[in-house]
């Protein structure tokens, strides 16, 4: 089954496509992030009216780099939720217009389900069942994945996610959107000894996360260090070397934590903050000495991406699901 994948539920347009006999076929992205970096963040307005732009344009290159025309394919997902509702229903619109002109079955599916399983288009994937930390822009989980559409939350933030986190920690930085990325290249000039942050919710049992303290910290700390005309560019470094290490070392706890709970040797780790290379740096020692193993999207689909998407709807309308009646754009969507 060959299957077009259409992601917009936030700043990138990504489609793709998936052969359930041949796996990934070819995959197109376009990012918005210099659009809205003038802003500080996602604009949902201009987000909707790009993704309307970009679209069409980008689903015809997929299906050029892949040879085939849009007759030859079998179906197609999208994106349902969660997300920006205008964003979502551009995706959702043009892959229900698209279905019902080609007469091919059509399916919603959750944008965290793709992140979830966004590994499995790697050389090796996971085997089933699995410990998987989402870490976002908007979320924050720890799920145990049993096999497809079989997951039970652990543990999830209670306030900001810590995408969100690094996102705000950038802006009180100077730095600009998205931040996480600008923190984390800041951090590597960074004393790692200079400041202390809070690991919330490390000292009691659980695995929920909050991050919304860390970010009060990190303004104070910034706060000080300006009155005191101290914030020169190593003071910079230094404070964002002590955010990263806080929220790495949160998330690290966390996961030990989840794969002692369940007794699983698999993690899986995916969301835009996967990225983070201290994070690996982190997730390697710790797997390592459980005799544990970490497995990762490759890099550009740790973030947004259509092949996830494709992925998952592939797996999911093999199996028969449709949605061929009605349109679905669900902003809040729990897993
Ligand atoms: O998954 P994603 O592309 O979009 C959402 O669904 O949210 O994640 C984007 C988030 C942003 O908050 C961004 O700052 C963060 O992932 N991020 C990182 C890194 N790369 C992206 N955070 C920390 N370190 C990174 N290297
Ligand atoms: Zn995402």
């Amino acid at each position: 089954m060959r299957v077009l994948g259409i992601e917009t539920s936030c700043d990138e347009t990504g489609v793709a496509l998936f052969d359930t006999e041949r796996g990934l076929v070819a995959d197109a992205l376009y990012s918005q992030i210099a659009m809205h970096a003038d802003y500080g963040g996602v604009v949902p307005e201009l987000a909707s009216r790009d993704h309307t732009r970009k679209l069409l344009p980008l689903i015809e290159d997929v299906l050029n780099d892949a040879g085939m025309t849009r007759a030859e394919l079998d179906g197609i997902a999208y994106t349902a939720g969660p997300g920006l509702v205008g964003a979502l229903m551009v995706g959702a619109s043009t892959a229900h217009g698209l279905a019902r002109a080609l007469n091919i079955p059509v399916l919603g599916v959750h944008h965290m389900e793709g992140h979830l399983l966004a590994p499995m288009l790697e050389d090796e994937p996971p085997a089933f069942p699995f410990v998987a930390l989402l870490v976002s822009g908007g979320h924050t989980q720890l799920v145990e994945v049993r096999g497809l559409g079989d997951y039970e939350l652990l543990g999830e933030s209670v306030d900001d996610a810590a995408g969100e986190a690094f996102d705000k920690a950038a802006k009180m930085l100077g730095l600009e959107y998205p931040g996480g990325p600008n923190v984390a290249r800041l951090a590597e000039q960074g004393d790692p000894t200079r400041f202390r942050f809070p690991r919330p919710m490390t000292d009691r049992p659980g695995l929920d996360f909050s991050f919304s303290g860390l970010k009060t910290h990190m303004l104070t700390a910034v706060r000080s260090l300006r009155e005191a005309g101290q914030l020169d560019d190593q003071a910079r470094a230094d404070v964002a070397r002590a955010f990263e290490e806080a929220v790495v070392d949160t998330l690290v706890i966390k996961c030990r934590r989840a794969l002692d709970a369940t007794g699983l040797k698999r993690l899986v780790v995916a969301g835009g903050v996967s990225a983070n290379t201290r994070l690996r740096e982190r997730l390697a020692v710790e797997t390592g000495k459980r005799g544990a193993k970490a497995f990762y999207p490759r890099g550009r689909f740790c973030t947004d991406n259509g092949a996830m998407i494709a992925y998952v709807g592939a797996q999911r309308l093999v199996a028969g699901e449709r949605d061929d009646s009605a349109m679905r754009a669900v902003p809040r969507w729990p897993l």
